[in-house]
């Protein structure tokens, strides 16, 4: 059975709780677009094309409940600032209202086109990845993150079910722990093989050898090919540089946000301090130390080696022509 962070039940939400995994698997339901709001800003559910997909569902319960639409585009628009899927999804949900489309067959096909883009990323990734490779990932970009399947995950998933004897080394992505919690539970649920490391350990794998490349997903990609990504991912890309690892970004084109040009550009989310002094409820440093918590950072365009898309396997300064045609490395 594959994993399956959402199902649209044609009057609410059904959405599996990212809060409370690994140990309980609750499912929440959501009836109300501001339920969908709470959703995505509590991180119950997180992943930037999962963001996309539930916010277009938020969207036609909105609606459809006889709210304004445009009051319900800005609530759901003001959950979180990064992942342009989400902004991506609402501007397709309000274009196909403001045209008379029946908008609840539009967010299904979001959700639809979701899945197939992820399907699509794992074939053109998986031709990346060699026999017996040991891959790094960070974060969590699986079923979990999307409409199933998986973006970075996704190629691993795909690499994996293709034979390939592949092993995966899996940053624990402090402080929302999405690796340790989220992408190990995938990948033990389907015996793909693994360890937990601290985030930390990255390095001194990558000078024992024990890393031949390294895969991310993406939140923002603009214009000129800088990613934006969990906090951490920039960390990786300049470690790859200094090992020669090549350093992939696997991202749908729903990802892509062709105005804005430079990285720097993209708005960094920043979260609550009590994320950073607590681990798993308990806190781990004095209630009165101050702390920074940035949920993600930007990888400029030169430190990756490719960008994955459903369209093809492009350079990152090409990555605009992934809206229009197919192109391959
Ligand atoms: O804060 P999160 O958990 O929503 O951040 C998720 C990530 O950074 C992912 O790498 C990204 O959204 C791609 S998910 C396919």
């Amino acid at each position: 059975m594959e994993v399956k962070p959402f199902y649209w039940k044609g009057d609410h939400l059904l959405l599996l709780d990212q809060k409370k995994l690994p140990r309980e698997e609750v499912w929440l339901k959501l009836e109300t677009y501001q339920d969908v709001a709470k959703a995505i800003k509590d991180m119950a559910v997180r992943g930037a094309p999962a963001i996309g997909c539930t916010a277009a569902y938020g969207f036609v319960l909105g609606v459809k409940e006889g709210e304004n639409p445009e009051k319900v585009y800005e609530t759901l628009k003001n959950t979180r600032p990064t992942a342009f899927n989400l902004f991506w999804a609402l501007d397709r949900m309000m274009k196909a209202l403001k045209e008379g489309k029946d908008i609840e067959e539009e967010a299904r096909a979001i959700e639809r086109e979701d899945y197939e883009a992820n399907k699509k990323m794992g074939e053109f990734g998986n031709e990346l990845i060699l026999h017996k490779a040991k891959i790094l990932t960070h974060c969590n970009t699986g079923a979990l993150a999307t409409a199933g399947w998986g973006t970075a995950l996704g190629v691993i998933r795909s690499a994996h079910y293709s034979g390939k004897d592949i092993f995966v080394w899996v940053d624990e992505t402090r402080p929302y722990l999405q690796g340790a919690r989220l992408t190990a539970w995938e990948l033990l649920k389907e015996n793909i093989p693994h360890k937990i490391i601290t985030d930390n350990t990255a390095g001194f794998l990558m000078k024992k050898g024990a890393v031949d490349l390294v895969i991310v997903g993406a939140d923002r990609i603009t214009a000129r090919g800088d990613v934006a990504n969990k906090i951490g991912t920039y960390t990786l890309a300049v470690l790859c540089k200094e090992h020669g690892i090549p350093f992939y970004v696997a991202a749908p084109t729903s990802t892509i946000d062709p105005n804005t040009e430079r990285g720097e550009d993209i708005p960094i989310e920043e979260r609550s301090e009590e994320e950073v002094k607590t681990c798993g409820g308990c806190l781990i440093a004095l209630e009165d130390s101050p702390a920074l918590h940035l949920a993600f950072d930007v990888t400029p365009a030169e430190l990756i080696t490719a960008i994955i898309t459903e369209k093809g396997v492009f350079k990152p300064h090409e990555i605009l022509r992934a809206l229009k045609d197919q192109r391959f490395l």
